[in-house]
């Protein structure tokens, strides 16, 4: 069959392809970000698109320090600002910290993307408590401290007028298993699951202070965390069974929803899982069966 969507190649594209250049509207000018897990795939991408947005940016990490350095000096080469801080998001204290440093450094925060997550896949019967406790530790227990941080700010200083009609945006790092049950991932899925209902119970909170909260449930993006799934012909061609649009998503489609999400274009959004996914949750099985 030919390629239906020439300009996303059906086959892995080379090393750090990426969609053709997208544009951001200055939307997020004067409005401070903190992106957790930002050095790396999803995070980096999201990191840089607020930036070109016009937001200052805490691109948080918690290893490679050298690769954080790298995102905050792209970020100062068109012109932006960025300062990388380390803190483990599953760690009270650390996270504390990094907000505490990040108000200090930008004077105040009005978008978190709380993004920093991992895979610890294993069958069920094999899984140990470790696998489980490392995953829902990251991925869910590390969004509540983030998002708290960020609520507590977010609720003492309220809107800025002419900054934001909003108090502020927290945007929740989802993903399609926040739906679809994924069989040797228990617990990965178990934590998404856990950040829908964290996302949805905190923007009904949080909503009468003006304060948005929504996620992003990004379907397979080409990042490091699912390079086996993409990374050779055969096991591309694999994973585009899973998606109707035929093509893997790019990170930049992540950055993108995060953006508007960030925006006042999408001011009366809160609650909501937008799903970035080339349709994967639209039982693509169902086009030719049932
Ligand atoms: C996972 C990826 C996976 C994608 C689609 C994401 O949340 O991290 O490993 O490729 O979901 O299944």
């Amino acid at each position: 069959m030919s390629d239906p969507n020439p300009i996303h190649p059906a086959s892995p594209a080379p090393d750090g392809a990426a969609l053709p250049h997208t544009t951001y509207s200055k939307t997020l000018i004067g409005q401070p970000a903190l992106v957790t897990g930002a050095n790396s795939g999803i995070g980096r991408a999201t990191a840089i698109g607020l930036a070109r947005a016009g937001a200052d940016v805490v691109v948080n990490y918690v290893t490679d320090p050298q690769s954080a350095e790298d995102v905050a000096h792209e970020i100062t080469t068109f012109g932006g600002r960025a300062i990388a801080l380390p803190a483990d998001v599953s760690k009270e204290d650390e996270v504390v910290a990094m907000f505490a440093k990040a108000v200090d450094h930008f004077g105040t925060l009005h978008i978190v993307v709380s993004n920093a997550g991992l895979q610890r896949d294993s069958p069920f019967t094999q899984m140990t408590l470790e696998q489980w406790n490392t995953v829902i530790g990251v991925n869910l227990t590390g969004q509540f401290l983030c998002t708290r941080e960020a609520a507590r700010i977010f609720k003492a200083r309220g809107v800025v007028p002419g900054v934001s009609v909003a108090a502020g945006k927290i945007i929740c790092m989802s993903s399609v298993h926040q739906q679809i049950p994924w069989a040797g991932h228990a617990n990965y899925a178990a934590s998404k699951g856990g950040v829908m209902l964290l996302m949805k119970s905190i923007a009904q909170e949080l909503a009468p202070y003006h304060i948005r909260v929504n996620a992003v449930a990004p379907g397979a993006i080409r990042t490091p965390i699912n390079q086996s799934a993409w990374s050779t012909p055969e096991a591309y061609a694999d994973l585009m069974k899973l998606v109707p649009y035929k093509r893997i998503g790019e990170p930049d489609d992540i950055a993108q929803a995060c953006a508007w999400l960030a925006s006042d274009a999408s001011d009366y959004v809160t609650g909501a899982t937008l799903f970035v996914d080339g349709g994967m949750t639209l039982y693509p099985g169902f086009a030719t069966g049932g």
